[in-house]
């Protein structure tokens, strides 16, 4: 059968693809189809075609799979977010554990590394502890809302439609997002809104308001907000602020970044502390961390705690060991470490997680850990000891290949390699499995709803191995 672009099609799933979509097979060529899942028969229309693959969208569910759920997000489907609340919880787990041991047999080429059963988390909603907010002067309108008279169309506060730089949905409710992060949202919608400052157009570069961030602190139950702007106007941000700390008490701190680059990157190029403190504190197991609006947290902390929890036990310390911990953030994995361990090095690329990681050590009366900053290509060069055990914890796109080189050369006995990415995990421990035996891995869910799954591998140096030579 010739499949052609535009096209609607009875679709029999099979499978559940890395990136979240499902399978199905027309005459041997595979179909990737969004919003689909094992068990189900759909209608779909087909939006790509290659010589490789085609690519569809279910139409109508013709015959639902057992495991399929009704999503409770108003928007599910549009923005992307969570394009899983139709897929039973305990489905996305074993999807999630599917991905580590595909990434690990087709991509590491590694075929008999156990893949424990993926370990859940405890809220399924509500557990982001940080949520990004896009300013728009041009709302996308969802297929309901077409043809609304009197629909607001010139301002959106909310969320983009995948893949889109300037498609942004308004939203009034994140389930992702504890309920009051959802009051403060739709409070600083409607404050921008009414303010005599424009909102930022994504096409035009122009106007002022552009991102809302909001920080929450599970532990304490604290809040903090970013107001992005692109210029600093105190006499516009200062009200927002004030009022926003009268009306939720539970705001500790409301930052505004300053950036007039283009790029929709919520960071400003400086920083000016409103209202409150300039950090806000949160809890992974015994330990309190300070967090400024830019430095990197982990998303869900309940989760963060199950991930380091697997990271410590992998590590196997008895309290003598040098630790080395790439990619450190804040330098939460080694101050969890701290009190098995002898000294903890962590090396990071972001000044401010930095002096946030040294400030959590005098927090924590920790004294074992040091941090240094630089990116990890350059330090890692100047690490003239090896260490005991090796934690790694790269952004997505894993470790640069030279990196890689450094730490094969450098041939610590045990290493923890900790990832976001199955994917980019699995090439970089194909690069090593030559001195390195992957013993097992850990999947750990941190965001239900989603196809992303965080996977921790246990490392061993292979016997007749020295500092990357037989
Ligand atoms: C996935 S986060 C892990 C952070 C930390 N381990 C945690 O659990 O919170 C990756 C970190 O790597 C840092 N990073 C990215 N590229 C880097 C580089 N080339 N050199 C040093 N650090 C880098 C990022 O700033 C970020 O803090």
């Amino acid at each position: 059968m010739i499949l052609k672009k535009g096209e609607n099609i009875e679709l029999e799933i099979t499978d559940m693809a890395i990136g979240g979509r499902g399978i199905a097979r027309v005459d041997g060529l595979v179909v990737f189809v969004d919003f689909a899942m094992p068990g189900d028969r759909v209608l779909a229309r087909i939006t790509k075609k290659k010589k490789s693959h085609a690519e569809a969208v279910v139409v109508s569910v013709l015959e639902s799979s057992a495991f399929r759920l009704s999503p409770p997000c108003e928007v599910f489907g549009f923005c992307g977010g969570c394009k899983w609340q139709f897929v039973q919880y305990e489905k996305q787990l074993e999807y999630k554990r599917q991905f580590v041991r595909d990434a690990m047999e087709h991509i590491a080429l590694l075929k008999d590394v156990p893949v424990h059963p993926t370990l859940a988390t405890s809220s399924v909603y509500g557990y982001r502890n940080k949520m990004e907010f896009s300013c728009s002067d041009s709302r996308w309108l969802l297929p309901s809302q077409l043809g609304q008279e009197d629909i607001e169309k010139d301002f959106a506060l909310g969320l983009h439609v995948p893949g889109t730089f300037h498609k942004v949905i308004k939203i009034d409710t994140c389930l992702l997002q504890p309920d009051l992060g959802n009051e403060i949202l739709r409070y600083g919608a409607e404050f921008m809104k009414h303010s005599p400052k424009p909102v930022y157009g994504l096409k035009s570069h122009e106007g002022f308001w552009r991102f809302l961030m909001l920080r929450h602190s599970v532990y304490h139950d604290q809040w903090m907000v970013n107001i992005i702007t692109s210029s600093e106007d105190r006499a516009a941000v200062l009200p927002l602020a004030q009022s926003l700390q009268t009306r939720f008490p539970q705001i500790v701190s409301v930052m505004n970044n300053v950036t007039g680059r283009k790029a929709a990157i919520a960071v400003g190029e400086y920083e000016i502390c409103l209202a409150g403190d300039k950090v806000i504190k949160d809890r992974i197991g015994d330990f309190e961390f300070k967090v400024s609006a830019n430095s990197f947290f982990q998303t869900n902390s309940l989760g963060a705690e199950t991930l380091y929890k697997v990271a410590k036990q992998y590590a196997g310390l008895t309290g003598k060991e040098t630790v080395l911990d790439l990619y450190c953030g804040t330098g939460t994995i080694s101050i969890f470490l701290s009190d098995s361990a002898a000294t903890l090095t962590g090396l990071e690329i972001v000044e401010s997680a930095v002096e946030d990681a040294v400030n959590n050590c005098v927090q924590n009366h920790v004294s074992n850990c040091r941090f240094i900053l630089g990116d990890i290509r350059e330090s890692l060069k100047s690490m003239n000891q090896k260490p005991d055990v090796l934690i790694i914890d790269p952004p997505r796109v894993g470790m640069h290949k030279d990196v890689v080189q450094q730490i094969l050369d450098m041939g610590p006995d045990r290493i923890v390699y900790v990832s976001c990415n199955p994917a980019t995990q699995a090439r970089d421990l194909a690069l090593m499995k030559e001195d390195y035996r992957v013993e097992e891995i850990q999947p750990v869910d941190m965001f239900p709803h989603t196809f992303h799954v965080e996977a921790v591998a246990r490392l061993v140096r292979k016997a007749g191995t020295v500092n990357g030579e037989r």
